[in-house]
Parts: structure tokens; sequence; C-alpha cells
């Protein structure tokens, strides 16, 4: 998609979808004014009539205008301006896009206002346009005749005045967020056949090449010689091998902190032996977003060129039932010498994140956030839109969660009181791999802390986020490309936060 900056009066500007931000309630001034001299009076109208009303989210499409150089204009509503988050933007410009991109080579311009409006300012308002283009206009539908979404030929925002260099920036960091949620979204809705371990890697390497990142991706020999047996015991009723995938940027000094990412690759999760009823196993493509959304964030974090040192870790198995598939009450010795009794062969997740978390401690990591979709558990507990946060240390846990809210991301902190881990005590073993219904989330949570030594972590269960089970007016279903906005701000904020030279 070809992105642009138009900078001039909205009556010019060139377009198949003009789309219009208003506040609720609308006033006519400004551009919305522009609007309305040009096109007879029809905005007051609207007002009048009560059919304009600047609800959020809420859209009114104008066809076959005349007047301006735009051949359809779309109000969006932004609800009341003192009012206005990135998170409620998101949703009104995202329902705008998705209403603009049912037909083929659509070009589409935004109109961003030049002041803040409630807590969101001109730029911010530039970015978050751009990010709207990209993902409103990709559909889950790649595999469709008759299509549903098309991406925009081009998507422009349109300025009132130059505003500086401040835009460029916001336009160009937009463009390549865009990029990297659709590069998540659209690994998460790849069917699973499609999307296995070595094909994962596959396209990392690729990335990585790309965007110039160093590259390393363990076999099953290799990570045999690593002792990763959780991981590999995942792997075994699969008859696609395991990969640990390791992408490294350097956009800091050597000797500034790394940040770890760590992604659950579960590329398909039938349960193993303790099987999935069909209802519960039909989205189980989805069990690798938390490898996808390290991906799209590493993409993104390399292209912009973030001062600061990133290694993602992608763990990537397959958890099938075949005549190798480890079994119940079978003993893991983890990477870290741990034993693990397995009660479960369905809670795979963190079998898989245990070797990682202590492969990525050995390999220098100074702080670290995973990302799974861990638990059923962690949906009851929050539901379907909101992440689970879980840590071993409050300060790092506050610049996560201060990231997300910043980019509006739903974050939510669970408890880790040492209690909780009699829950998952072994009998035979030193710890169990499940702790049964209640706490569920907490639980698994408990369970990775054994294995980041005493190094500043951070969990995220995005078990809910990450795949949407339906199509609404302001995203589509499917995989979500939750967690890529957080990680990025987390990295731009990461050098502040841990620098302690000049
Ligand atoms: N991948 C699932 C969790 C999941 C559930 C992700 C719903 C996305 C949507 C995970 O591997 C799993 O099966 N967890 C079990 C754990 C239990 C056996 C302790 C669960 O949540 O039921
Ligand atoms: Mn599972
Ligand atoms: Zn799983």
């Amino acid at each position: 998609m070809e992105i642009h900056k138009y900078v001039g009066s909205i009556i010019h500007a060139d377009s198949d979808w003009l789309v219009v931000p208003v506040t609720e309630p609308v006033e006519i001034s400004g551009v919305v004014s522009e609007l309305n001299e040009s096109l007879g009076g029809i905005v007051s109208r609207l007002v009048q009539t009560g059919d304009l009303t600047g609800k959020l989210a809420s859209l009114v499409p104008l066809r076959g205008i005349d007047g301006i150089a735009a051949k359809r204009l779309l109000f969006v509503g932004l609800g009341k301006g003192t009012e206005l988050t990135c998170a409620r933007l998101d949703k009104a410009l995202v329902t705008a896009a998705r209403s603009c991109s049912d037909k083929a080579n659509t070009r589409i311009a935004v109109a961003v206002p030049n002041a803040a409006i409630g807590g969101v300012s001109p730029t911010q308002f530039a970015e978050a346009s751009v990010i709207a283009a990209q993902i409103g206009s990709q559909g889950q539908d790649l595999f469709r005749t008759e299509r549903n979404r098309f991406s925009f030929a081009s998507a422009s925002v349109v300025a009132s005045s130059g505003m500086s260099a401040e835009l460029d920036d916001a336009i160009e960091r937009g463009r390549i967020l865009g990029e990297a949620i659709n590069l998540t979204r659209e690994l998460v809705n790849r069917p699973a056949d499609e999307v296995t371990p070595i094909a994962f890697a596959d396209r990392a390497a690729a990335m990585a090449t790309e965007c110039g990142l160093g590259c390393e991706i363990f076999d099953q020999p290799r990570l045999e010689q690593e002792r990763m047996r959780a991981l590999l015991a995942v792997a075994k009723g699969s008859s696609q091998p395991p990969r640990l995938v390791i992408l490294k940027y350097q956009g800091g000094r050597a000797d500034d902190p790394q940040l770890a990412l760590v992604g659950k690759g579960v590329t398909f999760d039938s349960g193993g032996l303790s099987l999935k009823p069909t209802d519960s196993m039909l989205t189980m493509k989805c069990d690798m977003a938390g490898a996808a959304t390290v991906l799209g964030s590493l993409y993104a974090i390399s292209k912009l060129k973030l001062p600061v040192n990133v290694v993602g870790y992608m763990g990537l198995v397959e958890n099938m039932t075949g005549g190798g598939a480890f079994k119940l009450g079978d003993i893991l010795t983890a990477r870290n010498g741990v034993t693990i009794e397995v009660l479960n062969t369905d809670a795979e997740g963190r079998l898989v994140l245990a070797d990682v978390l202590d492969y990525a401690v050995e390999a220098g990591a100074n702080k670290i956030v995973d990302l799974a979709t861990l638990t059923g558990a962690c949906v009851v507990a929050l539901g379907e839109d909101v992440a689970g946060a879980f840590t071993n240390e409050q300060s790092w846990c506050d610049a996560v969660l201060g990231a997300a809210r910043s980019v509006g991301e739903d974050l939510w902190q669970l408890p880790m009181w040492d209690f909780y881990d009699d829950l998952i005590k072994g009998d035979v073993g030193d710890i169990k791999n499940t702790g049964g219904r209640w706490g569920g989330a907490i639980t698994a949570a408990r369970f990775l802390k054994r294995f980041v030594s005493d190094k500043p972590w951070v969990h995220l269960d995005i078990a809910g986020p990450a795949f949407a089970s339906s199509n609404k007016p302001h995203r589509e279903g499917g995989g979500t490309g939750f967690g890529v906005k957080t990680l990025f701000k987390l990295a731009q904020q990461f050098r502040e936060s841990t620098s302690i030279k000049p």
C-alpha cells in the first residue's frame, strides 16, 4: 500500500473515500466548515436532522457528491472530544477503514486535525490513521474467491498545514507498525497445515535478512544438544519437527542492556493425548500468536531503528497425538534441571516456554517479556479482549503496563502470591504441569517463574485478545496482532528506563 502525506485544503484532496473525523457534538468549524460551504450546507443540515452526531465509531457516508475533489465522503464519530484516547480513536478509524475497503484499488484519505483532541495529539492521530488504513483493509479472507476486504491502493494523511518533520515521522511509524501488525495477523490466520514450525522459521529467516537481524535456528539435534527436553517432549507426537528461532537486533551499544522477547509458538494445539474437544480445538492454529507477535514487533523495532538491543525467541512445536506422543505421568527434566510431572498434555505451552526462558536467561537477557496464548482460565478471568500480566518484579511490570496503556492495549495484572505454588507441587517430580481448575492462569505463571532465575520478567497471557472469534465493525475476526504496539512502545522506552549512562 502506498502511503502519502497531503498538505493543503481538504477540498482539493483527491481520493475515492475522504474520511473526516468529527467529535460529539459536531462543530461546524475548521475543515468541517470548509466542507460544509463547498457542499452547499449539507453538513449543517445533517447535524440539524440528527443524522450526524459524532457518536463514537458511528459512520455517515456520502456518495455521489459534487463540489470537492474526493469522490465520496465518510464522517466518522470520535465521541466527546475530552474523552478521546488512543484506544477510542483506533476503534473509530478502523471502523471507518473497514467500511471503505469493500472494493479493489480504493484510495483512501484521512483528514487529521491540527490540534490535540482530548488525549490525542495530531501526530498520534496521523500514526493511528495510517495503521488503521492498513489493518482495516486486510481481512482474514485469505482464501475466499469473493473477497470481503481489499487492501487499499493508497492511503493519504490530509493535513491543513505542514505541521513539521514530526508528522513525517509519525506517518512512517504508522506505516511500519501497520505492516508489523498485519504480518502477525497473517501468520496467525494462515492454517496450521501451512504454518508449521519449519515454515514459521523460514519466514522468520527471510524477515531477518530483510531487516538486517542476526538469526539462529535450532533444529531437533541442536535442541537435544541444548537439553531442551520439556520443549522436545511436546513435539514428540507430531510428524513436524520443532524449531527454536532466535533473532538478534543490536540498535544500541554492545554493553547496553538486552531486552528478551519470548513467544509461545505452538503451531497447532490438539491438546495431545489429553485431546481437546472439537469446539476448543477449532481455533488452535492461533496458538503460535505469541511467537508471531514477537516476530511482528522485531520487524517494527528493526525497521524503525530503535536505539536498543532486543533478542526475540520463538519456541515452535506442534502438539499432536502421534504414536511417539508424550504421556500422562511422564517425568521431564527441563533444561535447568527442574523435573516436571506431566498431568495433562494440553498444558504444553508452559513446557515449551520453560526451556526457552531458561535459554534466554543464560544467553544474557537483562529483562524479559514472554507472550503466550497460555490458558483458557485467563480468558475466563478477564474476558476475550484483555491480556493478563504476571511478574516477579513490579517496576518492570509497571513499565509494560504503562507502555500498553499509552498505545491503548488492555492489560490487567493478576497476583503472584507464593502460596499458589502449593497447587503445582509435584508428587513424583519437582512440579506438576497443571494446578487444577482454580486460578489456572496464575498457577501457569508460577510454573514459568521457575525458569527465569532472578531476572525481571513479565508474562503476558494473550489467550483472549490474540484471536477474535467473529468480525465486528471495529475489527476483523481472526488474528488481531495484539501486543505488537505494546512491545514496540516498551522497546522505545527501554533505553530511558534502564540506562545508567548518559
Ligand atoms: N493453547 C491453550 C490455551 C488457549 C485457550 C488459548 C483458549 C487460546 C484460547 C493451552 O495450551 C491450553 O490448552 N491450556 C489448558 C491448560 C490446562 C490443561 C491446565 C487450558 O486452558 O484449558
Ligand atoms: Mn494446550
Ligand atoms: Zn496451547
